[in-house]
């Protein structure tokens, strides 16, 4: 019988999450796990330009014919030159981009690209990193690595690890690097760190793969990316993957793009009929209803404003409970360090919590976090960050 060898797989360690909460019936339970935005009434919200876009884009539309291999090329070109700025109009002869299912068809599509034309490359992705880079990554059939990333001590970047193991790997490696809001450490680079790693990755002729799935959510739009901007800048050759999920609300419409930035025009021509060719195989086409509601978003110049608007409140949001979530933990245990909280950037920080205290959480206390011990604070609310703050330091030992 075909498919009777395979076995029951372990739920994934951040969506199983969101399937044991639902399936909690206790009124008290909290859901600290998967990365969506939340408002105070705990509801991921569309935001009202989006809302917008999304009739206006309705109204307009006249057929749902295929688009074409590379999706929404305006969608394209408004995204690309919203994380890179200024550098999108002198580096588009030399960048082939295509619209992806997701940021996870970006980084998968990406992958798939640099094992075809370098196989077995390896893929060096911080440690620790978001649970599924690995084996969204790895099933291209690059090998993995991991390069220091995060000290768990000072609860920031191991910054100087991180810098010497760059400058020791062979030109040709791929760095993935987080562009903001790391996850799950939310234990971001400085500006200096990252001109710092630029240095490193010019002169080691390493390939930049930058994860950008948070732009907006760390501090603003433009603060966000400057480091890959720094990248851009300089590097020869750079891989961008841009979820549009968290800064657009638009998780399940699965929106995002690939841009890869190559040597020279004719390298990116090559490219794109490549990045065509591999989607073709593997799904055909992106599907158009999210980059749709983009483009006509960041096309006009007021629902743009209304959208940053929004977007400024969620940040200003998560930052004011990062405040009050240190408060609470610092009066319950006075004598521990809680400044961590609000010093990482966008929805996660790495708890440093155990297994037995994840366990015990989820068992006893009906608090969810994914088995790495990161914490969304958008799971965080103020009517609930008083039992947040009581059950995590139940669990510290
Ligand atoms: C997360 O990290 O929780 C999000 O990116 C959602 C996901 O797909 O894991």
């Amino acid at each position: 019988m075909i498919f009777a060898n395979l076995e029951q797989l372990p739920p994934d360690p951040i969506l199983g999450v969101t399937t044991a909460f639902r399936a909690d019936p206790s009124p008290e339970k909290i859901d600290l796990g998967v990365g969506v935005y939340r408002d105070g009434n705990g509801q991921t919200p569309i935001p009202a330009a989006v809302r917008e876009a999304e009739r206006a884009m309705l109204a307009a539309q006249r057929t749902k014919t295929y688009v074409g291999p590379a999706g929404n090329l305006e969608f394209n070109q408004l995204i690309v030159a919203l994380a890179l700025g200024s550098l999108a109009a002198g580096l588009r002869e030399r960048t082939a981009t295509i619209q992806t299912v997701g940021g996870c068809g970006a980084l998968r599509l990406g992958a798939e690209l640099i094992n075809a034309s370098q196989p077995g490359a390896v893929m060096h992705v911080s440690d620790p990193t978001w649970a599924n880079h690995e084996p969204l990554l790895g099933t291209s059939g690059l090998a993995m690595r991991r390069y220091p990333y995060y000290d768990p001590a000072t609860r920031g970047v191991a910054f100087e690890a991180m810098r010497e193991h760059f400058a020791r790997l062979p030109a040709g490696s791929v760095v993935l690097l987080h562009g903001c809001c790391h996850n799950p450490t939310g234990a971001d680079l400085a500006p200096d760190q990252w001109r710092s790693i630029g240095d490193v990755i010019e002169s080691r002729g390493l390939v930049p793969f930058v994860d950008l799935a948070y732009q907006g959510f760390g501090d603003d739009v433009e603060a966000d990316v400057l480091g890959l901007r720094i990248l851009a800048a300089r590097a020869p050759q750079l891989l961008l993957a841009i979820s549009c999920s968290k800064n657009f609300g638009l998780y399940r419409e699965r929106t995002g793009v690939l841009a890869i930035v190559a040597g020279s025009e004719a390298a990116a021509g090559a490219i794109a009929t490549h990045q065509a060719r591999t989607a073709r195989r593997m799904y055909s086409m992106p599907p158009d209803h999210g980059a749709a509601i983009v483009a006509r978003l960041l096309a006009d110049p007021d629902l743009r404003s209304g959208w940053l608007a929004e977007l400024g409140e969620m940040v200003g949001r998560m930052k004011s409970l990062r405040a009050l979530l240190a408060g609470r933990l610092s009066a319950r245990r006075p004598d521990l360090d809680f400044s961590w909280v609000t010093h990482h950037r966008g929805m996660f920080s790495l708890t440093g919590l155990d297994a037995a205290a994840i366990h015990e959480l989820r068992e006893r206390h009906h608090v969810y976090l994914p088995p790495d011990g990161r914490i969304n604070i958008a799971g965080v609310s103020e009517a609930n960050v008083e039992r947040v703050a009581e059950c995590l330091v139940a669990v510290m030992r």
